[in-house]
């Protein structure tokens, strides 16, 4: 097959030379859309020459994977608009909600998929990915997109180059859950300069608690029936299982680059004004985070 990567951060690294390692033709974006291609190891073992920036390819690619971050989804897929025939199946891949809702109306004849997943990469440099911890993606309708055959036939191959890959039926209710993990874990670990693992600690736990808390309201709103404990112990479960990360949010303050707030808290603050839920510890961290973001300008 042939599958084009948009973005080609830690997860679009890891796809691009997993795909490379099974023997697939694979397609880089980047951003700038310069170089004519890019070299990766993976895993400090095989190295992957892969083509990129041939925009005229896209159109005979099977599927394409945007792995860029929320915050630009937009900017990356609107140029490729031209390029993108509406039957190739676009799968995105971003922590957040609300990306693609910012998309323009031309898009509504593509076939866009919504994607999570669990399984984590570091790009230690430009030419280096690691993959740091095995996990699952599942893939799901966005809006009224649905399993085609061909969708199948890429989600196998998607998952023989890095299993897990499965279709799931309600993947809203998936990213609702990736959304409250990265809501309570993403900026607290920014602003306390922290571990996941190290929200553990007992000082943090009754601001752990009132986050879950509060995005626990806004979900059973949003009509996500989990319980409270069973939401707080996969939170916790996570912060375990992640505890030596650095998460994503704490990665860009650091770097002082702009962060995912606004796909993640900003969204989730939008849903609980839509259903008049007071939220104020999200409400707080969201605007510590955007006050950090300011003073980078
Ligand atoms: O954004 C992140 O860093 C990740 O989604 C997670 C799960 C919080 C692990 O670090």
């Amino acid at each position: 097959m042939k599958i084009g990567i948009v973005g080609i951060g830690a997860l679009g690294s890891l796809w691009a030379t997993k795909l490379r390692q099974a023997g697939h033709d694979v397609l880089a974006i980047t951003r700038d859309h310069s170089p004519r291609s890019i070299s990766i190891t993976l895993d400090q073992q095989a190295e992957f020459e892969i083509p990129a920036n041939n925009l005229t390819q896209l159109s005979i690619c099977q599927a394409i994977i945007i792995t860029v971050k929320s915050t630009q989804v937009k900017q990356a897929i609107e140029p490729l608009f031209e390029y993108l025939p509406s039957n190739i199946p676009l799968i995105f891949l971003h922590n957040g909600m609300g990306a693609l809702d910012q998309l323009g109306e031309q898009w509504n004849q593509h076939s866009l998929y919504l994607a999570t997943t669990t399984q984590a990469a570091f790009k230690p440099s430009s030419q280096q990915v690691k993959h740091t911890g095995i996990g699952q993606t599942l893939i799901g309708t966005y809006r009224k997109t649905k399993l085609t055959p061909q969708l199948d036939s890429i989600i196998q191959v998607l998952d023989s180059a890095l299993p897990k890959v499965v279709w799931h039926k309600q993947i809203n209710d998936a990213l609702w859950q990736k959304l409250a993990i990265n809501c309570v874990i993403n900026p607290m670990t920014a602003i306390y300069h922290c571990k996941n693992g190290e929200l553990l600690q007992s000082q943090y736990q009754t601001e752990v608690d009132n986050l879950i808390n509060e995005c626990h309201q806004v979900m059973q709103a949003a009509g996500q029936n989990q319980s409270l404990s069973e939401l707080s112990s996969t939170i916790k479960q996570v912060m375990l299982a992640t505890g030596d990360n650095f998460s994503s949010m704490h990665q860009d303050i650091h770097h002082q680059r702009t962060t995912e707030i606004d796909f993640i808290t900003g969204f989730l603050l939008q849903k609980a004004a839509q259903h008049q839920i007071a939220c104020p510890h999200h409400q707080a961290l969201y605007q510590k985070i955007k006050q950090l973001e300011e003073s980078f300008i």
